[in-house]
């Protein structure tokens, strides 16, 4: 356990032997042994330093490393080596705000792909008592802390995406943008369609962002225990399908008619939000499908019990996200 208890202790044995030379002797003994206790406390909290966290934060850096290295050929490289466009400037910020994106929505997917790979187990087995393989469990325990790295990722995204107006190469884009404009004798620049493409992907977006918010509120423990196991349920489930509903609609959205410009396929290359849409479309439509009365009345009736299972149920609610 933490070192706070053991210092506590220290503190009161100080103070009950203090004057006489047999207790300096007890006085140093008892010191001794609980700096001894305190290094060893030490140690062990060292070995489970954010135990729940390793599989979670490996699976970010990896898709994050991914996509920054899958930007970066894409954005920088290509015009680089096919036209000498000098465009490492989009590193700190452009390329960067495509990882966070695309890694935000790819963890808010692994939050709900094991519930599914499970109910597709269960749907198998046709039954509940049949454990579910380690990797799935193991899995389904690291929810929380996916969940908590992809609102982590979309909170930067976020701030990222809002800093685009204040950059220096955003202001001389925009100027040029005029001065075209100007040559080509053109009074208004406005482009009905892009205004609202813009509105309802950012407002999306936003929606996205807050629930995600209310997701990573509720899974501080002091708060979820405050909720009943329905209530819980409830946020953790609907609300979490909704957020990654919203964020792939954000994501659709943002790219609009880009989805058939053939110009988007840099070197053969899908861009980034075609590949960062197909795994939450696919786990949306899944639980779409279970949703239907066939599937959902099986599942229910497989399931039929297990709510009543306390033991089962606690460990859902300590881990859902
Ligand atoms: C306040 C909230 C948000 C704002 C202001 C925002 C803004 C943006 C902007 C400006 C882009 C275009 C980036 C670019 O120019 O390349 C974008 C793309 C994207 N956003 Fe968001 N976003 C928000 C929340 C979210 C959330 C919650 C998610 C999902 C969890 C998300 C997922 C995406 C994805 C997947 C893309 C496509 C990235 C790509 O090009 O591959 N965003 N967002």
């Amino acid at each position: 356990m933490g070192r706070k208890p053991v210092g506590k202790m220290y503190q009161k044995m100080n103070f009950q032997v203090d004057s006489t030379p047999n207790n300096e002797r007890l006085h140093f003994q008892q010191e001794f042994s609980c700096k001894v206790s305190e290094g060893s406390s030490d140690r062990n909290s060292k070995h489970d330093l954010f135990p729940k966290w390793h599989l979670p934060v490996k699976v970010a850096v990896t898709l994050s490393v991914i996509t920054f290295i899958y930007t970066f050929l894409r954005e920088v490289l290509h015009p680089f080596v096919t036209a000498n466009k000098n465009l490492f400037y989009k590193i700190p910020i452009l390329v960067i705000n495509k990882v966070l994106p695309v890694t935000s929505i790819s963890l808010l997917t692994l939050v709900y792909l094991p519930g599914i790979l499970a109910a597709c187990f269960q749907l198998h087995y046709g039954t509940k008592y049949k454990r579910f393989p380690q990797w799935l469990h193991t899995w389904m325990l690291s929810r929380k802390q996916f969940g908590l790295l992809s609102f982590f990722t979309a909170v930067l995204h976020a701030i990222y995406s809002l800093s685009y107006p204040m950059r220096r190469s955003y202001r001389y884009k925009l100027l040029n943008w005029a001065y075209q404009q100007v040559k080509q004798g053109k009074e208004n620049a406005w482009i009905e369609d892009d205004v609202w493409r813009m509105e309802i992907y950012i407002c999306l977006g936003i929606l996205g962002l807050a629930l995600l918010a209310v997701l990573a509120v509720t899974s501080i423990p002091s708060v979820n225990r405050s909720l009943s196991w329905r209530e819980f349920r409830c946020i953790q489930s609907k609300m979490g399908y909704l957020a990654l509903l919203l964020g792939t609609l954000h994501a659709l959205i943002f790219a609009w008619n880009k989805w058939i410009d053939i110009n988007q396929f840099v070197w053969y290359t899908p861009p980034t939000f075609m590949l960062a849409v197909l795994l939450p479309a696919l786990v949306l439509f899944c639980k779409t499908l279970f949703l239907l009365p066939c599937f959902n009345k099986r599942i229910q009736k497989i399931r039929c019990g297990w709510e009543t299972d306390t033991k089962i149920d606690q460990t859902e609610m300590t881990n859902g996200f």
